[in-house]
Parts: C-alpha cells; structure tokens; sequence
C-alpha cells in the first residue's frame, strides 16, 4: 500500500500512538481490500455503544486522549446507551457517559443520533467521508451522493487522522447497480418504505439494487426509514432510485460498466409477505411500542403528537410506549409543547439511545410494536422479541390501549 512520507511517518509512532495505533487500522482494512492507498476524508459518524463496547472501549478512547489524540475532521456520534440527562447511572452508563465524553475532548460533536441528517449533519455531493452506523451510510451515498463505506471501528480512525482506505464505495466503478427491482406499488409514508427496504435489502444481499418505478421523490423521513431497514436486511451501502437519486438520472448511468438485468418485481402482495414475514405475532396484547427508529424527526414528533391528541385519551395498561429520537430534536420538540402532548399522555420519549442500543433494553421475549424494519429484526436478534409490524397510526393506537389490532 502507498503511503507519503507523512502517513509513514504517523504509522512508524512518531506523531505518538493514537495516530500510530489509527494508521495500523486503516492499512492492515487496507491491504486486506487491495486498496492502493489513503484518501482525505472530510468527516466521519462514530459508534461508540457501550453495550457492545464495554470496559475495553471505555479504556481505549480515554486512552487515546491520554495519549494526546484529536480528531483532524469533524466526527458526530452516533446513539449511545444511556439518555446523557438521566440521575443515577449505573457504573455501566457511567462508563458509556465517559466513552462520549472522551470524544468530546477529541472533538467530537455530542450528536448521539443514528439519525445526524435531521440535525443537518449531511456531506454534500461527492464528498469522501468515513461513517459508521449502518443506516446512515445508504442515505450518505445513495441520497446525498457523498461516499461512505459501512464503517466500524475503523471511523475513529479516520477521525483522527482524516484517512480512509481508497476501496469500496469511493471508487466510481464499484457504486453501479446489479439487481434491478421493479416497484408497482405505491409506497407512501416511512413504515411503507421501511418495509420497502427491508424487502430490497433481502433481495440485493451484497449487490447494489437499481429501484425502478418509485415515481416520486421521498421525503427525507422516507429515505431515512428506508435505507435503514435496507442497510440492516442486506449488506451493501448504496441503492439507486432510477430518476430520482443523484447518480441514477436513468437506468444506463444506474447500471454504469453494468449489463441491465431483468427485473425483481415488488408489488403489494410481495410487501404483504414482507410485512408478514417481519411481523411474527399475532393482534392482542403488546408489551412494547417503539417508535422513532432510527430517531424521529421533528416532523414526526408532530405527526405523533397529532395522532396522540386525535386518539383523545391517556395511555391505559402496562405496555411501554417509547418514541425515541435525539436531544436537539426533543428540546425543538419541546418548545413546541409536544413532549407535554406525548408524555401527558403515557408516552416516554427518549433522547440519544432507543429500546434495543440501551442499557436498560427491551426483555427478552416481549411482544414489541414497531413501525421500523430495523427496529424488527434488531429487536428480534438482540431480544429474541415477538415483533408486531404496522402504520405509526397502528402503533400509536396499541400504545396507548396496550393491544395491537390487526
Ligand atoms: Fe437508531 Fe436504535 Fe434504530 S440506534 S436505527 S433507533 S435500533
């Protein structure tokens, strides 16, 4: 792998460790995708969920301050387990706590959202950045036409030095379409598309899917929950919408050095067998309703709030009812009088973390609403929980009367 004098030199430790220990990981990712070397990047999304991290991650960051690290680009982080606001953590949200606040020290702008582009963290077109979570990186390529690879640990790496191996997602030829899916159905509203991109995402796997047939342009709502649920049921980092997203103005520039297959066809009754297969359990009691996956927008902070007042009466039974999004978000939302509308009426809204990235996560086995197909199957592998799919309107309506109705 070519490296200039500069990164031999950040590799060799004589700029210190953190940068020495950053430059180990993006050559040793490097070399193993054939990269031929390090491009700039301008910004990067860091994990740092002390669930999965623990102990080991809590010492590794604080170690790398210690050790005079800081970030050379701007880092936003991505949802952490704990709501920074709450009283008596436990040592293990302590330790989450200290995780963000060494990337603080860093640098790292105190975000703490799985969704940063309602904060207006959005790379414009072209830009080569390194972001983590996987639900933001097809948003990051597919609707603002910026370049990310599904990032790991590797972001913080990144971050420090301003790197990223040259492979993947930045280079042009490896960003056109293989599959092509037909859409004859109307999509409308994020728990559509979601279901939508879990459904593409299953039939992409690891190609990149050229939609066809959408019609209109989604709001960024729509993108949101759809390349979330596309990004956790398959495993690339970018779709095309055929004449809507910036890189696909028709099906030959989709396709690029690509011969246009023929197409997979997703119609109702393909999203009905999706939206089956996501959902397991049947109409009846629920233990959990959970909402805002990734983090709800203040749009639908509204959208809630409206259906919560509509439905006219507080919460009834024992079921949890969460709607989750971001600090900014919930204070926007606040001044607004909606968190008085939700909470008054048996809601609990959370900032920065959600029902499964949180200490204190959905049991094992509980029967969980949601109108998110990230949330589903995220919820299923981490809480082995009965999932219950539909509308928000749905949700909303077995939150506050604790049964789900078909
Ligand atoms: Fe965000 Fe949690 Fe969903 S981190 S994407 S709300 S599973």
């Amino acid at each position: 792998m070519k490296l200039t004098p500069n990164q031999q030199a950040m590799l060799d430790g004589q700029q210190g460790w953190p940068f020495q220990i950053a430059m180990r990981m993006l050559t040793a990712v490097g070399r193993a995708l054939d990269a031929p070397d390090l491009i700039p990047v301008t910004s990067t999304h860091l994990v740092i969920d002390g669930t999965a991290l623990g102990e080991a991650g809590r010492d590794f960051l604080e170690r790398l301050v210690a050790e005079g690290g800081r970030f050379a680009i701007p880092a936003s982080i991505n949802a952490i387990a704990v709501d920074r606001t709450k009283q008596d953590m436990t040592k293990e949200e302590r330790d989450q706590i200290r995780m963000l606040e060494a990337c603080e020290k860093m640098g790292a702008l105190p975000s703490c959202s799985c969704n940063p582009f309602i904060q207006g963290i959005q790379p414009g077109f072209g830009e080569h950045v390194a972001w983590s979570e996987s639900a933001t990186a097809p948003y990051v390529n597919s609707v603002l036409g910026a370049r990310t690879n599904r990032e790991g640990a590797t972001a913080v790496a990144s971050a420090l030095t301003g790197l990223t191996p040259r492979c993947g997602m930045h280079v042009d030829q490896n960003r056109h379409g293989k599959v092509l899916i037909q859409v004859d159905a109307d999509i409308t509203g994020a728990d559509r598309y979601s279901l939508l991109g879990a459904l593409a995402g299953r039939l992409a796997g690891d190609r990149i899917p050229v939609l066809d047939g959408v019609g209109k342009t989604p709001s960024i709502d729509e993108y949101v929950a759809f390349g979330a649920a596309f990004a956790i049921h398959g495993s690339v980092a970018m779709f095309h919408m055929s004449g809507i997203t910036p890189e696909a103005p028709d099906l030959a520039i989709a396709f690029g050095v690509n011969a246009v297959p023929g197409p997979v066809i997703i119609d109702d009754h393909t999203l009905e067998a999706e939206r089956l297969e996501t959902a397991g359990g049947d109409a009846g009691p629920v233990d959990v309703v959970s909402i805002g996956c990734p983090h709800a927008s203040i749009d639908q902070m509204r959208a809630a709030a409206t259906m919560v007042g509509r439905s006219g009466g507080a919460k009834t039974g024992d079921t949890v009812f969460y709607i989750h999004t971001n600090r900014s978000t919930f204070d926007t939302a606040d001044g607004e009088g909606l968190i008085d509308i939700l909470t008054g009426a048996g809601a609990r809204v959370t900032a920065d973390n959600c029902s499964v990235v949180s200490y204190d996560r959905v049991t094992a086995g509980a029967r969980l609403a949601t109108n998110s197909a990230k949330m589903a199957l995220f919820a299923k592998s981490v809480s082995d929980a009965e999932i219950l799919f539909g509308s928000t309107e749905q949700c909303i309506q077995a939150g506050l009367t604790g049964v789900w109705k078909d």
